[in-house]
């Protein structure tokens, strides 16, 4: 079942070609530069009267949602919030009709979610759920659901729910952005040409298995890990952070960049791996991550730098570097996300911790 993987979760960070391309499939309507969804009823004039989007999720699927402020927000130029759905509910939140709330979530199950998901609705807000589960509570709740495709996950740890989430969501932010009329036919078909290209994007960069492989084996004893990124790599170093300390029991910690001078450098000493997620992009601020890697090695830190596979810059000044396709700035997340859940699968597996089911934490947290 395991189809000559040790664990699920290895299956499942290598079958992201296919769950990735199971989501896009029968969506992209790249000639007339558009999406559909299944079941989609919003009508135009509710989408273009729509003055906000509130994202609910918990964990990795939060993270996910800080990726996807980034499309809604530079596509369809709509405000978007990301919301903890475990504080969303208990801080009275300000929610307007003209409010689209968005509950991200693998198993459609997660009671905080559910919980903050069911308060918008109440309060008035249009309700969809993007989701890996059909039939599950919130696709029961929604108002509209969009599935993620990505099969059974069974690994604790979230992987490929994470990224086809990822494109489900610049899906969305494609169709929120030509019903508003925030995005021309041309603009979209690029965006939709970009995804058809995802699923073989991810295997290229699944080829950097060994060389991940071999920074896990310098890195696995070590006490602390510090993650760093900017722009849409911030919500990646989050990600990184959280799969690390979920299965390998390290302490992690994911910071912007520009944060790590008002705190977390006090931190850095030479026992100190730190993962820079530097590609070459406008929005990542390339300049400024070399200022990071910088301070990280004048600290005695080790750098483990996520790079572009033509870098020639970063690659002089890191300890180790991990390359990957260079991408846009809105699929890069995507693609700079598996490194780091090889990275954690191979530290935990080296440990000797059982990857699929760590200890003190459930598939799905169906208590509040
Ligand atoms: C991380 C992880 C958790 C879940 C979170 C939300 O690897 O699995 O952080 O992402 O519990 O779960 P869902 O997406 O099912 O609502």
């Amino acid at each position: 079942e395991k189809g000559g993987h040790k664990h699920f979760m290895h299956k499942e960070i290598h079958e992201q070609p296919r769950a990735v391309a199971d989501t896009l499939r029968g969506r992209m309507l790249l000639s007339e530069g558009d999406v559909h969804f299944e079941g989609w009823n919003l009508s135009a004039d509710k989408v273009r009267a729509l003055t906000k989007v509130t994202i609910l999720a918990c964990g990795t699927s939060w993270h996910s949602g800080i990726v996807g402020k980034a499309m809604i927000e530079s596509l369809a130029r709509l405000p978007v919030e990301v919301e903890l759905a475990s504080e969303f509910r208990y801080r009275d939140p300000i929610v307007e009709p003209t409010h689209l709330a968005i509950a991200i979530s693998q198993s459609g199950e997660t009671a905080d979610t559910l919980a903050a998901f069911k308060e918008a609705k109440a309060r008035g807000a249009t309700a969809l759920a993007l989701c890996n589960v059909i039939g599950s509570a919130m696709t029961r709740e929604a108002d509209i659901t969009i599935l993620t495709n990505a099969g059974p996950e069974i690994g604790v740890a979230s992987t490929k729910a994470f990224t086809t989430q990822l494109v489900g969501l610049y899906l969305l932010a494609v169709k929120l952005g030509r019903m508003r009329g925030t995005l021309t036919v041309k603009a979209a078909q690029e965006h939709l040409t970009a995804l058809t290209e995802v699923p073989k994007m991810i295997e290229d960069v699944l080829k950097c298995e060994p060389s991940v492989k071999r920074v896990a084996r310098e890195f696995m004893g070590a006490q602390d890990f510090l993650f760093l990124g900017r722009g849409p790599m911030h919500p990646v170093a989050l990600e990184g952070a959280l799969k690390l300390k979920e299965i390998s029991y390290i302490h992690a910690e994911g910071y912007a960049g520009g944060e790590m001078k008002h705190g977390p450098i006090a931190l850095i000493d030479e026992k100190m791996p730190v993962v820079i997620i530097a590609p070459k992009q406008p929005h990542v601020a390339y300049e400024k991550i070399i200022g990071n890697i910088e301070e990280v090695r004048a600290r005695g830190g080790k750098v483990i730098a996520i790079i572009d596979e033509d870098d020639t810059h970063v690659a002089t000044l890191a300890d180790h570097i991990i390359r990957i396709p260079a991408a846009s700035a809105l699929l890069a997340p995507v693609v700079a996300t598996i490194p780091m859940q090889l990275l954690s699968y191979h530290v935990a597996d080296l440990r000797g911790n059982d990857v699929d089911q760590p200890r003190n934490l459930a598939k799905s947290v169906t208590v509040e």
